[in-house]
Formats: C-alpha cells, structure tokens, sequence
C-alpha cells in the first residue's frame, strides 16, 4: 500500500490535536516581538496623550509622551516604531515634513536620544503635512509627480540628519526609491535602508487613520497614485520596480486584505517582506470587541498569524504592544 493511499483510520489528523503540549509541538507560525513595528503619532504639544476617537487605544502624543511610549517599545522588545506627525500647521508644499524643526524631526532627535537602541523609522510622506491631503504637490489640479519626488527626498535626508534608523515612504509617487536613495546617499547618509510601501493599494481601511493623522484629501481621492484593489500583477511590478530602485525591505498595505500578494510576493522576491495591518483592520476588531460580537484577544492573533503566515517578514501594527505583552 502507497503512503497516500494510507488513509483512515491510520491517518488521524486529530491526534496532533488532543492536548496543548501536542499543539504546541506542532504550531508552524511564531511571531516574535522583533518582528512587530509600532505606529506612533506626534504631535505638538507637552503632557499630550489625545486619544483618537476612530481608533481606540491610539492617541496622538507630544514628544515627551512619545517618549514613554517609546521606553515601553524597548522594553517590549519591539521591532521599532514608525512615526507619523501632526505639523502645526499645513500648507501647499507640506513644508514642515522637511523643516529641520518639524514635528517628527524633533520626535526622532528625542526618541534616539533616551531610547538609542530603539529602531526608529520615519514614514515619509506629505499627505498630514499639506493643506489639500494629498501625499505629493498640486499641479493644475493633480498631484505632480516629479516636484513630489524631491521633496520626498529632502523630508528623508532631514529625518535621516535627526538620528532616523529608517525611512518608509509611503506616498507612491514613481521613482520615489531612487529619488530618496539619490538623496540620502548625496546628504552623506548611504548607510540609511529604505522600507518602502510598495504595493500600496487605495484602501477603504484608511479611514480611521486619516482622522489620526488629519490627512483626509480636501478634493478627489488618491486612486491616481494608489493602486487598484483588483490588480495583483500590478503589485508585482511595483515591488520590482520598487527593489530595482534600491528598497531595502518591501511592504505590502494593507495585510489582511492582501494576503494573497504578500505570498506571491514572498515566494517570488528574496529580500525582507513587511504588511501593514492599517487602521482600518484594527478599528473593525475593536469596534466588533467592543460590541461582544468577538473576542478581541483571539481576533487580535487570529489575524496577525495570518499575516505571517502568508508570509510577512515584519508586521506593523497597532496591536504590536498588547501582542508582545502576551509573548
Ligand atoms: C500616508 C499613510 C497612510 C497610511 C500610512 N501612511 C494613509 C493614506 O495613504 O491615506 C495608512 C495607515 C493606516 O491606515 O493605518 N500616506
């Protein structure tokens, strides 16, 4: 008799099943907290812990708290935290996203500074630093891809001359890798890896983070920059295109919607993978939680092993802390 043919009741899949010890002999996916990459937001301000209403357990932070959020990341053992600012005020240009003083440089400057072992990573972008919300420059009404580009990559080098460990642009323009590597490299700062959001789809799970971050478009939306959620070979393309520009680490956003992409694109590339479980994926658990139609804990797993599973390097997530602190 074949092996394959060797089927009940010689074949009991349940067997493996019966107790915990046996359960846990056999468990394929481990998640460890180095993995996890912690989404933070700051703000100006001292003292200030503003919760964000469309995401529970988030709150925008002033450096000083930022800070303590950043000693609780050390200790946990996190992967790192990637930063989001909220600007004073906003313009055209998204000038404070390369002011030297800006929110998230000063962010950086004092995270490095009381917690230097934490790897801390830059999102750069300009979407929470312009007037309209949109991630690069208008020009005649659409977002111009070129003259985004560079100021991109001057609001890496200003991250990277305050102490960032990495930079993740996030906002899709083309060329964007190359543009910010050329730049980095240029400012003296060859040495800084760049994680870029390179399947980025326009995603509905935004949402709650726009309300985070004050980064709702004024006008249109960002489907001519984001992707389509229908086109997975288009993915693909993206993230060569992205590694041929010279990403270090590719990312895949959002996760749980895309789980499909993150295991073509781990198969087929060789190089880091990461998945964003974005806002939106966390505020559905919360709110169903918070109703009792689910059980928070169990969802919490349930989804992020998925996310692994399909085969996410590097997983950020709002759940990292609360995921860790069960490790
Ligand atoms: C900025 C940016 C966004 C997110 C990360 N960086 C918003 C957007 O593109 O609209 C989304 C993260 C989340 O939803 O948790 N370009």
């Amino acid at each position: 008799m074949s092996p394959s043919s060797a089927q009940f009741p010689i074949r009991r899949m349940r067997r493996l099943r019966r107790t915990a010890a046996l359960r846990r002999l056999v468990q394929e996916t481990h998640i460890a907290p180095s993995q996890l990459i912690w989404p933070l937001f700051v703000a100006h301000g001292e003292g200030l812990r503003r919760p964000v209403a469309s995401l529970p357990g988030v709150a925008q932070l002033s450096v000083d708290q930022l800070v303590k959020d950043a000693e609780r990341a050390a200790s946990l053992g996190l992967g790192g935290i990637i930063l989001f600012g909220i600007p004073a005020t906003k313009d055209g240009t998204g000038s404070e996203a390369y002011d030297d003083q800006g929110i998230v440089q000063q962010a950086i400057r004092a995270v490095k500074r009381a917690v230097p072992d934490l790897l801390v990573i830059g999102d750069v972008c300009l979407c929470e630093y312009t007037d309209h919300g949109h991630c690069g420059v208008i020009r005649d009404g659409e977002v111009d891809n070129d003259s985004s580009v560079y100021l991109l990559g001057k609001t890496a080098v200003m991250q990277a001359r305050a102490g960032v460990d990495l930079v993740a642009p996030s906002d899709m323009m083309d060329g964007r890798v190359a543009g910010i590597r050329k730049a980095l490299d240029a400012g003296g700062f060859s040495h800084v890896p760049i994680m870029s959001y390179a399947a980025k789809f326009a995603s509905a799970f935004y949402g709650p983070f726009r309300e985070a971050a004050g980064s709702t478009p004024q006008f249109g939306d960002r489907q001519t920059y984001q992707m389509a959620v229908s086109n997975g070979d288009e993915a693909m393309k993206e993230i060569q295109l992205d590694l041929d520009e010279g990403a270090d680490i590719v990312m895949v956003k959002p996760a749980g919607p895309c789980l499909d992409l993150i295991r073509r694109a781990k198969e087929r590339f060789g190089s880091p993978l990461g998945a964003y479980q974005v806002s939106g994926e966390y505020a559905m658990i919360k709110a169903a939680a918070e109703r009792g139609m689910l059980d928070e804990t169990k969802a919490m797993w349930e989804s992020v092993t998925a996310i692994h599973r399909a085969g996410a390097d590097i997983i950020l997530t709002y759940f990292a802390p609360d995921l860790a602190e069960q490790m």
